[in-house]
Protein backbone atom coordinates (compact mmCIF):
# COMPACT_ATOMS: atom_id res chain seq x y z
CA UNK A 1 0.00 0.00 0.00
CA UNK A 2 1.40 3.32 -0.84
CA UNK A 3 1.18 7.16 0.79
CA UNK A 4 -1.16 9.15 -1.00
CA UNK A 5 0.55 11.80 -3.00
CA UNK A 6 0.38 15.20 -1.99
CA UNK A 7 -2.01 17.16 -3.73
CA UNK A 8 -0.30 19.48 -5.22
CA UNK A 9 2.07 16.68 -7.33
CA UNK A 10 1.06 15.24 -10.25
CA UNK A 11 3.34 12.45 -10.42
CA UNK A 12 6.28 10.70 -8.83
CA UNK A 13 9.26 11.86 -11.54
CA UNK A 14 12.44 9.68 -9.35
CA UNK A 15 11.24 8.05 -6.41
CA UNK A 16 13.58 7.86 -3.08
CA UNK A 17 14.91 4.26 -3.92
CA UNK A 18 15.90 5.93 -7.80
CA UNK A 19 17.16 8.96 -5.80
CA UNK A 20 19.71 6.86 -3.10
CA UNK A 21 20.89 4.64 -5.74
CA UNK A 22 22.01 7.36 -8.26
CA UNK A 23 23.14 9.52 -5.76
CA UNK A 24 25.78 6.44 -4.25
CA UNK A 25 26.84 5.91 -7.92
CA UNK A 26 27.59 9.53 -8.54
CA UNK A 27 29.71 9.96 -5.29
CA UNK A 28 31.59 6.58 -6.25
CA UNK A 29 32.56 7.78 -9.65
CA UNK A 30 33.31 10.61 -7.93
CA UNK A 31 35.47 8.99 -5.31
CA UNK A 32 37.31 6.93 -8.49
CA UNK A 33 38.08 10.27 -10.37
CA UNK A 34 39.64 12.53 -7.26
CA UNK A 35 41.17 9.61 -5.77
CA UNK A 36 44.77 10.48 -4.36
CA UNK A 37 43.33 14.49 -4.05
CA UNK A 38 44.33 15.74 -0.65
CA UNK A 39 40.93 17.84 -0.28
CA UNK A 40 37.96 18.57 -2.65
CA UNK A 41 35.94 22.02 -1.69
CA UNK A 42 31.97 20.87 -2.33
CA UNK A 43 30.04 24.15 -3.31
CA UNK A 44 26.63 23.87 -2.90
CA UNK A 45 23.94 26.41 -4.65
CA UNK A 46 21.45 27.50 -2.30
CA UNK A 47 18.87 26.86 -1.32
CA UNK A 48 18.01 24.01 -3.97
CA UNK A 49 21.01 21.79 -3.42
CA UNK A 50 20.92 21.60 0.33
CA UNK A 51 20.02 17.99 0.34
CA UNK A 52 21.63 16.42 -2.58
CA UNK A 53 25.03 17.96 -1.39
CA UNK A 54 24.44 16.72 2.02
CA UNK A 55 23.38 13.10 0.93
CA UNK A 56 26.17 12.68 -2.00
CA UNK A 57 28.94 14.51 1.04
CA UNK A 58 28.16 11.58 3.01
CA UNK A 59 28.81 8.93 0.84
CA UNK A 60 32.10 10.55 -0.76
CA UNK A 61 35.37 8.63 0.52
CA UNK A 62 37.89 11.56 -0.74
CA UNK A 63 38.26 14.45 2.46
CA UNK A 64 36.46 16.93 1.22
CA UNK A 65 35.23 20.26 2.97
CA UNK A 66 31.80 22.06 2.28
CA UNK A 67 30.68 25.67 1.23
CA UNK A 68 27.67 27.36 0.03
CA UNK A 69 27.22 29.92 -2.30
CA UNK A 70 23.48 31.89 -3.33
CA UNK A 71 22.25 33.37 -6.03
CA UNK A 72 19.04 35.33 -7.48
CA UNK A 73 17.70 35.68 -10.50
CA UNK A 74 16.65 39.22 -12.19
CA UNK A 75 13.60 37.60 -12.96
CA UNK A 76 11.59 37.02 -16.07
CA UNK A 77 12.09 40.42 -17.89
CA UNK A 78 16.30 39.96 -17.05
CA UNK A 79 18.39 39.46 -19.89
CA UNK A 80 20.11 36.66 -20.61
CA UNK A 81 23.05 35.52 -17.64
CA UNK A 82 21.66 38.24 -15.49
CA UNK A 83 22.51 36.15 -12.00
CA UNK A 84 23.49 37.71 -9.00
CA UNK A 85 25.33 36.24 -6.17
CA UNK A 86 23.60 37.21 -2.73
CA UNK A 87 26.00 34.63 -0.46
CA UNK A 88 29.83 34.19 -1.74
CA UNK A 89 32.22 32.01 -0.60
CA UNK A 90 34.11 32.78 2.91
CA UNK A 91 37.37 31.51 1.70
CA UNK A 92 39.11 31.91 -1.47
CA UNK A 93 39.13 29.14 -3.51
CA UNK A 94 42.81 29.66 -5.18
CA UNK A 95 44.85 26.51 -5.59
CA UNK A 96 42.19 24.46 -4.33
CA UNK A 97 39.93 21.85 -6.14
CA UNK A 98 36.57 22.38 -6.40
CA UNK A 99 33.01 21.01 -7.42
CA UNK A 100 30.17 22.96 -7.70
CA UNK A 101 26.55 20.90 -6.73
CA UNK A 102 23.43 22.45 -7.97
CA UNK A 103 19.84 20.68 -8.12
CA UNK A 104 19.20 21.32 -11.82
CA UNK A 105 19.93 23.42 -14.68
CA UNK A 106 17.18 25.02 -16.52
CA UNK A 107 18.35 27.61 -19.21
CA UNK A 108 21.97 26.82 -17.86
CA UNK A 109 22.38 30.61 -16.72
CA UNK A 110 22.48 29.70 -13.21
CA UNK A 111 25.57 26.96 -13.49
CA UNK A 112 27.21 29.09 -16.85
CA UNK A 113 27.23 32.60 -14.50
CA UNK A 114 28.72 30.50 -11.50
CA UNK A 115 31.32 27.98 -13.21
CA UNK A 116 32.44 31.91 -14.75
CA UNK A 117 33.08 33.41 -11.68
CA UNK A 118 34.48 30.48 -9.98
CA UNK A 119 36.91 29.67 -12.78
CA UNK A 120 38.17 33.48 -12.66
CA UNK A 121 39.28 32.61 -8.66
CA UNK A 122 42.17 30.79 -10.14
CA UNK A 123 41.53 27.36 -8.49
CA UNK A 124 43.50 24.04 -9.03
CA UNK A 125 40.43 22.11 -11.08
CA UNK A 126 36.92 22.75 -11.26
CA UNK A 127 33.98 20.46 -11.71
CA UNK A 128 30.11 20.76 -11.73
CA UNK A 129 28.04 18.11 -10.52
CA UNK A 130 23.86 18.64 -10.83
CA UNK A 131 21.44 16.18 -9.76
CA UNK A 132 18.47 17.46 -12.60
CA UNK A 133 19.05 19.01 -16.28
CA UNK A 134 15.87 19.64 -17.71
CA UNK A 135 15.68 18.53 -22.09
CA UNK A 136 15.88 22.20 -23.33
CA UNK A 137 17.17 22.04 -26.79
CA UNK A 138 17.55 26.40 -26.66
CA UNK A 139 19.61 26.04 -23.38
CA UNK A 140 22.85 26.97 -23.11
CA UNK A 141 25.54 24.67 -23.66
CA UNK A 142 27.45 24.45 -20.30
CA UNK A 143 29.68 21.89 -18.72
CA UNK A 144 28.11 19.61 -16.62
CA UNK A 145 30.86 17.06 -15.16
CA UNK A 146 28.43 14.55 -13.37
CA UNK A 147 24.64 14.43 -14.20
CA UNK A 148 22.36 12.53 -11.78
CA UNK A 149 19.02 12.45 -14.60
CA UNK A 150 18.13 14.05 -17.70
CA UNK A 151 14.12 15.42 -17.16
CA UNK A 152 11.66 16.57 -19.10
CA UNK A 153 10.74 20.23 -19.48
CA UNK A 154 8.63 20.05 -16.26
CA UNK A 155 8.59 21.75 -13.01
CA UNK A 156 9.61 19.69 -10.35
CA UNK A 157 9.82 20.06 -6.74
CA UNK A 158 11.10 17.50 -4.19
CA UNK A 159 14.63 17.04 -2.66
CA UNK A 160 15.82 20.57 -1.85
CA UNK A 161 13.69 21.93 -5.23
CA UNK A 162 10.73 24.24 -4.84
CA UNK A 163 7.73 25.87 -5.76
CA UNK A 164 7.84 29.50 -4.29
CA UNK A 165 9.48 28.31 -1.20
CA UNK A 166 7.52 25.17 -1.09
CA UNK A 167 7.77 21.21 -1.24
CA UNK A 168 11.37 21.45 -0.57
CA UNK A 169 11.42 18.48 1.88
CA UNK A 170 9.37 16.12 -0.11
CA UNK A 171 11.30 12.81 -0.34
CA UNK A 172 11.28 12.30 -4.04
CA UNK A 173 11.11 14.12 -7.27
CA UNK A 174 7.91 14.94 -8.12
CA UNK A 175 6.07 16.82 -10.82
CA UNK A 176 4.41 20.11 -9.89
CA UNK A 177 0.44 20.19 -10.75
CA UNK A 178 -0.34 22.80 -13.10
CA UNK A 179 -3.02 24.08 -11.52
CA UNK A 180 -0.97 25.22 -8.51
CA UNK A 181 1.55 27.53 -10.60
CA UNK A 182 -1.51 28.63 -12.58
CA UNK A 183 -3.38 29.93 -9.67
CA UNK A 184 -0.12 32.09 -8.23
P1 LIG B 1 18.73 28.15 -14.82
O1 LIG B 1 19.61 29.29 -14.45
O2 LIG B 1 17.61 28.54 -15.74
O3 LIG B 1 19.50 26.94 -15.34
O4 LIG B 1 17.95 27.72 -13.53
C1 LIG B 1 18.55 27.09 -12.49
C2 LIG B 1 17.82 27.35 -11.19
O5 LIG B 1 16.41 27.54 -11.38
C3 LIG B 1 17.98 26.13 -10.33
O6 LIG B 1 19.09 26.25 -9.49
C4 LIG B 1 16.68 26.11 -9.57
O7 LIG B 1 16.83 26.85 -8.37
C5 LIG B 1 15.67 26.79 -10.45
N1 LIG B 1 14.81 25.83 -11.19
C6 LIG B 1 14.77 25.62 -12.52
N2 LIG B 1 13.87 24.70 -12.85
C7 LIG B 1 13.30 24.29 -11.68
C8 LIG B 1 12.28 23.32 -11.35
O8 LIG B 1 11.69 22.62 -12.19
N3 LIG B 1 11.97 23.22 -10.04
C9 LIG B 1 12.58 23.95 -9.06
N4 LIG B 1 13.55 24.84 -9.33
C10 LIG B 1 13.89 25.02 -10.62
MG1 LIG C 1 15.71 27.42 -6.69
Amino acid sequence: MSIPLHPDIERVLIDEATLRARVAELAAQIDRDYAGVDRLLLIGVLKGAFIFLADLARQLHVPHAVDFMAVSSYGMAAVSGAVRIVLDLREPIEGKHVMLVEDIVDSGKTLAYLHHVLASRGPASLRTCTLLRKERPEALSVPIDYLGFTIPDVWVVGYGLDYADTHRTLPYIGVLKRSVYQRA
